[in-house]
């Protein structure tokens, strides 16, 4: 008998400090109508003191409580991220002591804006593996570290944040259960979306100065294309596996990464618009933790209800992307 995977608990956490579109225009040769119909985002959310680790323990205090449970509970520990504290010490173990526990395993996961759901899927693996696992997963960052304020076609983009959720193992019927989850990557068109320095591939020495390579790079017209074919695609593919139909959903949920590319992927699939959570406008892309930020507030404002069936659908650099279905 195969074992189930449950969310017991989601939480979020934003930093207080807002640049909304105007304040950017302060200092960005943009202006709110191109940033508005480009991209739908109206506002992000930016660290002023706070760094990765504090925005992932906000978020995990929140989770644990809504799951009702305590952190000395947890088996393991999965932050995905790619704008942890540091490279070493891993952003996991950090969030582990900050926590007040010792001796779980703990690991960060590097799938770009699709880390969140590999890390669902790792957690999903890990259950089956030892059913009884509580694992706390966590998509944390702080974009705004490795963003150029002086290019304003992805300056404009991101925001910081943090969003997570616990999982355990539980019966069929029981809420939050991980239906399934397919992930897939492909290295081909890779260089579309990049971060290189830090990278051994691009070393450095003491007094180089921070070049361009050091902040995200993209080109955005590739990326919107790919992210569009590969998340509807794969939506497909999970429903068609589960042999679930588009109608069969009732909320879905995509990375929060643009306004036109979450309508293009809910129009190719076929979803009522009123069923297509987004929140975008609010937040930027946060990248790997956007979809813990959209799936805990979409919870909390009654978004998705109990019983409903969720979608989600992410899509990433490396590329990877990934699409799961949930049963609320
Ligand atoms: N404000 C004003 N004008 C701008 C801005 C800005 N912030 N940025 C670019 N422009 C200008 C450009 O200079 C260009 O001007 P030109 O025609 O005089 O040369 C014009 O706007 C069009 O620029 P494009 O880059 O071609 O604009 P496009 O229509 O492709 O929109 C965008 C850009 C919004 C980035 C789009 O390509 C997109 O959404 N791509 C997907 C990107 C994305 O969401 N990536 C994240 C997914 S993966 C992940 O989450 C990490």
């Amino acid at each position: 008998m195969s074992t189930f995977s449950h969310i017991r608990g989601l939480g979020f956490h934003v930093p207080e400090k807002l640049y909304t579109n105007a304040d950017l225009e302060k200092f960005v040769d943009t202006n709110d109508e191109w940033i508005t119909t480009r991209t739908g985002i109206r506002q992000r959310h930016i660290v002023e003191n706070e760094t990765c680790l504090d925005l992932a323990h906000a978020a995990s205090v929140k989770a644990l409580a809504a799951a009702g449970m305590e952190a000395g509970e947890l088996t393991h520990i999965i932050v995905a991220t790619f704008t942890g504290d540091m490279p070493v010490p891993t952003t996991s173990c950090l969030l582990m002591e900050r926590l007040g526990i010792r001796n779980r395993v703990a690991m960060d996961l590097s799938a770009a804006c699709s880390g969140f759901v590999y890390a669902l899927e790792v957690a999903r693996a890990l259950i089956n593996l030892d059913p009884s696992s509580k694992i706390l997963i966590c998509g944390a960052e702080v974009l705004t570290s490795r963003v150029n304020w002086e290019d304003r076609s992805t300056c404009v983009l991101f925001g910081d944040g943090a969003g997570a959720a616990v999982l355990s193992a539980g019966q069929e019927g029981e809420p939050g259960r991980v239906i399934d989850t397919i992930l897939s990557a492909d290295g081909g068109p890779a260089m579309n979306l990049t971060i290189k320095g830090a990278g051994s591939a691009y070393p450095y020495k003491l007094g180089d100065t921070v070049g361009e390579e050091n902040f995200v790079q993209m080109q955005g017209r590739e990326i919107y294309k790919h992210a569009v074919r590969s998340m509807t695609a794969i939506s497909n593919e999970i429903l068609e596996r589960n042999s679930f139909t588009t109608e069969d959903v009732d909320v879905l949920l995509p990375h929060q990464a643009n306004l036109r590319i979450i309508e293009a992927v809910g129009k190719k699939l076929d979803v009522p618009r009123e069923k297509v959570f987004v929140n975008v406008d609010m937040f930027g892309n946060t990248s790997a933790a956007s979809i813990p930020i959209a799936l805990a507030d979409a919870r909390e404002s009654g978004f998705i209800k109990d019983g409903d069936l969720v979608l989600l659908a992410t899509f990433g650099g490396g590329l990877t992307w990934g699409s799961s279905l949930i049963q609320f």
